[in-house]
This record gives structure tokens, C-alpha cells and sequence, in this order.
């Protein structure tokens, strides 16, 4: 089925051709995918895709193309896929966490290394110990490397600056990082941990509320709120304190949930129309009723279970239950060093149940509307041109291959990655 009607294009003057392409392959239709219709995918043989000011503008059968181009590249006879939306980064953070993951090889838990101080709050001291540019220059080289592999829209959040000036200066390393890089940046505002101390932990609730929240609105330091709700965070009834505020002030909100355990993070994201709930390995039968039941979207974190040995989060059965489903990296030093989308996607059929189709579609489409994004994450005319060309002629050597770049060019708004 071609990935666009014949429309007549004899007219047409495109910037850019990207022809010779084996398979053109992209989710069917826009907006979060759910259920079923997640493996629905659109596979175009020998294709082409035309480009004008960084949007498609036509894409087809590459026999139905009669316009004209200023530049052509041949794509080889490979295959095409919409660039990687990875919905759930912490790209931002200083020093490393070397030393949690030899003491979790040797079997000290992870919950049990943050309860004693360290792993999170660790990195909270790393970070503000790091000036700025520090920060920036290695989020950047972080960024980086995910964009070669594929990665076009990255999502980072905020989180170990702990303080309200901590966390500040973490959202101006993000804006930063924004004109740093070709990839489309998504700024949120993480709560992380609370104070541990009851009446700092009041105060600062309080404060969040009335100043930082209505702040980073006013300000446009992020577009999201996201609040860690665990055992050793933020409590369900704290955390919807947050997300309300979050969202009186327009703000779109995201919560960590049912990572360690499902403590009512979840129901209580949902209630308030949270555009995500990520992690969800400890979610169960009822979450997954609760989920399905809504328009939230699912982020499923596969990198977490690999990296931290925790259950997988139920993609599969979320998936047979009617919900949207999305996978991030969760880039991150403590619970997952993932760089690569293609990585996420690979783990998520393997640890997650999903099949290939569905994760393709989880890693684009389903990824972008967890970010509130319409424009990006498939491949069809008025979309941004974030394209991969991979190394195969077939699309699932994407899902397929471990630990081997499967991605060989990366466009980012009709650009090439150097
Ligand atoms: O998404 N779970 C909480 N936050 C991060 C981990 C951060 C860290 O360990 O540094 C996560 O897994
Ligand atoms: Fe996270």
C-alpha cells in the first residue's frame, strides 16, 4: 500500500529527491496509536520522498514521482523509517555512577543505595558541583551519539539539581543544549526526590506550588512537569498537588510511576489527564484497566529492566488491553545508560512482548504524541523530515540487530547529520 496517495506532483519543485529507497515504511495515521492499530504499518517498495524547507512534501512510489528536484541523493536500495522519538531522557546530569553499579553487580539493590543516600542523590551532588558549561558540553556529546543512532526528538528533564536554583540552572542547560543541536529538544521540569525532612518537605511543596511551577510557565524553561512517584519520592497525594499546578498553569504533565512498586502513582496521573505514565514495570491487572481506559500513553522504558534487572513493564498486555503504548531510553547514569532508541526498540520486543510493527510504531508516532508532538514521527506530506536511511533493504533488521549500528544516514528536518 503506497505511503501516500498518487496525488499529481508534476508541479512540484522539491529542495531534495531521496530516491532509490527499498522500502518506505511508516506508521498509518497520526495521533497515538492504540492497540491493534499499532501494527498497522505503511510499506511503500521502491520509493522516493520529496523535500522543500525541511517538510515532506510528497512521498510515494518512486515511478509516480514526475516533479522536479534541485538535489537528489540516492538512498542505495534501503530502507527508510521516520526519525526515532526518544519521549524520556535525563541527559543533563554530572559526574558518573560507576561505583552504584559495581556495588548493584554485586547485589546491593538499587532502591537500597538511594534509601541510604546515595544513587540519585549522589548525582545531585555531581551535578551542582558542575558549572554550566560543564554540563552543557557533555549533555551535548550525550545528544550527540543518540542522534547518530537515530534519535531526532529528545525529551530531557531536569531532576538532579535538587534545589529550586539547582534545577534552574539545569533547565537553562537544556534551552542551551536546544540551539546546541540539530535533533527537536522537549524541556520538563522534573521533581525528583523531595527534602527527606517533613518540614523542609512541606515548604518546598508549598513553594513549588506558588512560585516555581507558575515560574517555569511564565518563563518557558520547560513544557512539561514530571514528578517521581516511589516508595522513596514523591507520594501520590504530594505529586497531584504538583501535576495540578502544572497543569492550572498550561503546563502539560508526565509522572514516573509503579517503577519499584504501584503505589497510586498512575491512578493519580491519570485523573489529572497526564499526557504520559512512564516506567510501569510494577503496574498490574488494575493499572493496566486503568490505562488502557484513558487517553494517557504508556512509556515503556526497556533499557530499566535490563539495566537494573526489574521486571518488564507489561507492554504486551497494555497493548492486547487497547492502550497507547510509547518506549523511551530513560537515558540516564543510574537506571539506564541507554543511548540508542534503536536499543529501546530491540529490548522492547525482546523484554516488553511487543512485535517488531508495534515498536516501530512506539518509537515514532506513539513517542511524539507522549510529547505532545503532531508533526513529527511519521513519514507523509507536512511532516517534519526527520528520516533514517538504515543499512538493510528490510525495515526489521531495525528491531532485529543488537549492538551494531543499524542506522547509516540521519536527516533532521531535511538535513544530513555529519
Ligand atoms: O527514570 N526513577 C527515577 N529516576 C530515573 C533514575 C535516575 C537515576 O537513577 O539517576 C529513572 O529511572
Ligand atoms: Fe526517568
Amino acid at each position: 500500500m503506497p505511503a501516500s496517495g498518487a496525488a499529481p506532483n508534476a508541479a512540484m519543485n522539491a529542495e531534495l529527491l531521496l530516491t532509490n529507497v527499498a522500502q518506505l515504511v511508516t506508521p498509518s495515521g497520526g495521533g497515538a496509536r492504540r492497540g491493534p492499530a499499532m501494527r498497522a504499518l505503511e510499506i511503500t517498495p521502491d520509493a522516493a520522498i520529496a523535500i522543500a524547507a525541511g517538510r515532506i512534501v510528497w512521498c510515494g512510489p518512486r515511478a509516480e514521482w514526475l516533479g522536479s528536484a534541485a538535489r537528489t541523493i540516492d538512498a542505495g536500495g534501503r530502507a527508510v523509517v521516520p526519525g526515532l522519538v526518544d519521549p524520556h531522557t535525563h541527559l543533563v546530569w554530572g559526574g558518573d555512577r560507576f561505583a552504584d553499579f559495581e556495588a548493584r553487580a554485586s547485589g546491593v539493590p538499587y532502591e537500597t543505595i538511594l534509601a541510604g543516600g546515595g544513587g540519585i542523590r549522589h548525582t545531585v551532588t555531581a551535578t551542582n558541583a558542575s558549572s554550566e558549561g560543564m554540563l552543557l558540553s557533555s549533555a551535548t556529546a550525550r545528544a550527540m551519539r543518540m542522534m547518530a543512532s537515530g534519535t531526532t526528538t529528545i525529551e530531557v528533564k531536569s531532576g538532579y539539581g535538587e534545589s529550586w536554583d539547582g534545577e534552574c540552572r539545569e533547565l537553562h542547560v537544556i534551552q542551551a543544549l536546544r540551539s546546541a543541536i540539530a535533533a527537536r529538544v522537549h524541556a520538563t521540569m522534573l521533581f525528583h526526590l523531595p527534602p527527606r525532612d517533613p518540614a523542609a518537605r512541606t515548604e518546598y511543596l508549598e513553594r513549588a506550588v506558588a512560585e516555581w511551577i507558575p515560574a517555569i510557565a511564565r518563563d518557558r524553561l520547560a513544557t512539561a512537569v514530571d514528578v517521581f512517584i516511589e516508595r522513596e519520592a514523591f507520594q501520590p497525594d504530594d505529586a497531584s498537588q504538583l501535576l495540578r499546578a502544572a497543569r492550572q498553569h498550561g503546563l502539560a504533565i508526565k509522572a514516573h510511576v509503579d517503577q519499584f512498586a504501584a503505589i497510586g502513582g498512575l491512578e493519580a496521573a491519570i485523573d489529572l489527564g497526564a499526557l504520559s505514565v512512564d516506567h510501569l514495570e510494577a503496574s498490574g491487572e488494575h493499572q493496566i484497566a486503568a490505562l488502557s481506559a484513558s487517553s494517557t500513553i504508556g512509556v515503556i522504558l526497556p533499557g530499566v529492566t535490563l539495566h537494573l534487572g526489574l521486571p518488564a513493564a507489561p507492554g504486551r498486555a497494555l497493548i492486547d488491553a487497547g492502550a497507547a503504548v510509547a518506549i523511551g531510553t530513560d537515558c540516564n547514569p543510574g537506571s539506564s545508560p541507554v543511548f540508542s532508541m534503536c536499543l529501546a526498540l530491540a529490548l522492547a520486543v525482546r523484554l516488553n512482548g511487543l512485535s517488531p510493527a508495534e515498536a516501530l510504531t512506539a518509537a515514532t508516532v506513539n513517542a511524539a504524541s507522549a510529547l505532545g508532538q503532531s508533526d513529527v514521527g511519521r513519514i507523509a506530506p507536512g511532516m517534519r523530515a526527520d528520516l533514517l536511511v538504515l543499512r538493510s533493504a528490510d525495515w526489521r533488521d531495525l528491531p532485529y540487530t543488537l549492538g551494531a549500528d543499524v542506522v547509516d544516514r540521519v536527516f533532521i528536518a531535511g538535513t544530513e547529520l555529519s
